[in-house]
C-alpha cells in the first residue's frame, strides 16, 4: 500500500493498531502507532527509514509491489531503532551494496542491531547532501539525542518536506495521514503524552535544535514524521508547541499522586486537594494512585504542572515501592520549574514521607513542607490536611488568589500531624554556588560536569576557568553537545 504525501513522495510504512507498549512495557500506548517510511521517486529512487522489525516481511513484500526494489538508489536511516531501521537487514539482503546514508553514530548503532559492517555505509553530518535529480536535493540535519545520539533529520528541497523521524511525532494510528484529516484532541494528546514521556529529558536540546534548524530558513511545507501524522496544515504549529513544551512548561495545575496500603494514604490525598481546590478553584487538581492509573497519563500530568505531591504509606520504614519506580523515572524525565511536596500516613515510624522528600529534592524540585499523619486521619487530621492543601494553594498560586478565598486557619494542626522539616533547594544551591572556583556545570544530556577547578585541557580550557569565560564553541567531552544543554550542578 501507499499513500501520496506530496510529488513524488509516498508514505509506504506500516500502520500498527495493536501495539500496547514502547520501551518495553515502560511506555503505555492508548492509540497504537505507525512506523513511517517514504519512497521518493525523483531521477534517483530513496527509500527514507523503513519499520518495525516485527513488520520487516510486510514491509519488503509491500515495496516490492510498489517498486522494483534494484532501483532504490539509497536508503536513508535518520535512527537505528528498531522501530525505524527494522527492516533493513531483509531488506538489504535482496539488494545488497546499496548505500545507506546516516550520521557517524549511526553506522554503530546500526551494525550494533544488525552485525553487518560490510554494508555501504555513507556517514553523513549536518549540511551534508544528497543530489537526487530533477533539481531537488536531500540535505542532513544531524539531531542527537532527538531521540538517540544517532538520530538526524532529512530536508527534501523544492518539495520542502522535513523528514524530522522522532520529533514532532506521536504514538498514534489513524487510517488518514495528515494532521488536518484525524481527531486533534486525540492528536494533540498524544502530541503531549510523547513530549513528556520521551523528550522532557531533552528539553534544552529541543530549543537549541530547533533554533538551529529555524536558522537555516529553509520554508517547510510539510513535516513528515516517523510516528504517527504528517504535518500538511500548518507544519509550524507543532513546532511552535515543542518550543513551548521545551521552556520548563507548566500550566495552573496541581498533580497529587500516591500509593496506599489501608486507603489511610488516600484519604489524605483526597482532603489535601479539597483544600486546594476551595482556596484556589482556578487551579486544575488531579489526584493518581500509582497501583491502579495508568503511569504515562500520570507523567504527563506531572508534566503539565506547576507542582506536585507525592505521597506514600510507610512499609517496612521505607516508601511503597511503586512510588519508588515514579520518583526514579521523575527523576530521570529531569522536570525544571516545578513545585513538590512529600505526604503519607504511617504506623510507628514515617520514614517513607522522609525519603520521598529527599527523592524529590535531589529531582531538582522546589520543595515545600511535607506532611505525615499517624494511623487513619480522624477528622482533625483530616481538617488538618484540608489546610495543608490550602497553604500549597496560597503558596504556589501563579498570581494573587481572590479575595473569597478561604483565610488561613489558626492552630490547626493536631497532634497527630507533624510536619516535616521544609527543604530549600536553592538556600542550598546559593550556598554551594558561593565556594571554590566557580559554579560547576552540568550537561543535562549525559551528566558530564565541568568543574572550573579541573577546566577542560582537551579543548584548551585551563585549570580555574569560570563557565562564563569558557568560549561559546565548548563540545561536552561526554556527548559533543553545545554549551547551551548546560545547567548548574548542584550535587
Ligand atoms: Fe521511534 Fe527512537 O524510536
Amino acid at each position: 500500500m501507499n499513500i501520496p504525501v506530496k510529488n513524488n513522495i509516498s508514505w509506504v510504512g506500516k500502520r500498527d493498531w495493536e501495539v500496547e507498549h514502547f520501551h518495553g512495557k515502560e511506555y503505555k500506548m492508548q492509540r497504537g502507532t505507525s512506523y513511517n517510511s517514504y519512497l521518493i521517486r525523483e531521477e534517483k529512487t530513496v527509500l527514507i527509514d523503513t519499520v518495525d522489525l516485527r513488520f520487516r516481511s510486510d514491509f519488503v513484500r509491500n515495496l516490492a509491489e510498489e517498486i522494483d526494489l534494484k532501483k532504490i538508489d539509497a536508503i536513508v536511516i535518520n535512527h537505528a531503532e528498531e522501530d525505524h531501521a527494522g527492516a533493513l537487514a531483509e531488506l538489504l539482503a535482496l539488494i545488497p551494496g546499496t548505500p545507506i546514508y546516516c550520521t557517524a553514530n549511526g553506522v554503530d548503532s546500526i551494525n550494533g542491531h544488525h552485525h553487518h559492517p560490510e554494508w555501504n555505509f555513507n556517514v553523513v553530518k549536518t549540511g551534508d547532501s544528497l543530489d537526487i535529480g530533477n533539481g531537488k536535493k536531500l540535505i542532513f540535519i544531524e539531531t542527537p539525542m532527538l531521540h538517540w545520539p544517532d538520530s538526524m533529520m532529512t530536508y527534501m528541497t523544492e518539495d520542502a518536506v522535513l523528514f524530522s523521524n522522532d520529533a514532532f511525532g506521536q504514538h498514534y494510528c489513524d487510517e488518514h495521514l495528515f494532521n488536518d484529516e484525524v481527531d486533534q484532541n486525540e492528536l494533540f494528546d498524544q502530541c503531549q503524552r510523547y513530549f513528556s514521556n520521551i523528550l522532557t529529558p531533552f528539553a534544552r536540546l529541543v530549543t537549541a535544535k530547533i533554533t538551529e534548524i529555524l536558522g537555516f530558513g529553509l520554508p517547510v511545507s510539510m513535516i513528515a514524521t516517523s510516528h504517527g501524522v504528517v504535518w500538511r496544515d500548518n507544519p509550524v504549529q507543532i513546532v511552535e508547541l515543542y518550543l513551548k513544551w521545551a521552556a520548563d512548561y507548566q500550566e495552573d495545575r496541581i498533580t497529587l499522586f500516591y500509593d496506599a496500603m489501608s486507603s489511610n494514604t488516600r484519604m489524605m490525598a483526597d482532603a489535601i486537594a479539597e483544600g486546594i481546590r476551595e482556596t484556589d478553584p482556578r487551579v486544575a487538581v488531579k489526584v493518581y494512585n500509582v497501583s491502579t492509573h495508568d503511569k504515562n497519563e500520570i507523567i504527563t500530568s506531572c508534566f503539565r504542572s506547576k507542582g506536585i505531591l507525592v505521597g506514600s504509606s510507610t512499609m517496612n520504614n521505607v516508601m511503597m515501592p511503586k512510588i519508588a519506580g515514579m520518583l526514579e523515572e521523575i527523576t530521570g524525565l529531569k522536570f525544571r520549574n516545578k513545585r513538590a511536596s512529600a505526604f503519607g500516613s504511617y504506623g510507628w515510624t514515617g520514614g517513607a514521607v522522609d525519603r520521598v522528600a529527599t527523592r524529590l529534592q535531589d529531582a531538582g524540585f522546589d520543595m515545600t513542607i511535607a506532611l505525615k499523619a499517624k494511623w487513619r486521619p480522624d477528622l482533625s487530621a483530616l481538617e488538618a490536611c484540608r489546610e495543608h492543601g490550602r497553604k500549597i494553594a496560597r503558596e504556589w498560586a501563579l498570581s494573587p488568589l481572590p479575595d473569597s478565598t478561604p483565610k488561613p486557619a489558626d492552630g490547626i494542626l493536631p497532634a497527630a500531624i507533624v510536619a516535616a522539616a521544609a527543604v530549600n533547594r536553592d538556600g542550598v544551591a546559593m550556598a554551594e554556588a558561593g565556594e571554590g572556583t566557580g559554579q560547576k556545570m552540568i550537561c543535562t544530556v549525559c551528566q558530564w560536569v565541568y568543574d572550573p577547578a579541573d577546566g577542560e585541557p582537551n579543548q584548551g580550557v585551563e585549570p580555574g576557568t569560570a563557565w562564563e569565560d569558557v568560549p561559546d564553541d565548548f563540545l561536552c567531552p561526554g556527548c559533543a553537545l553545545g554549551k547551551s544543554v548546560f545547567d548548574p550542578f548542584e550535587g
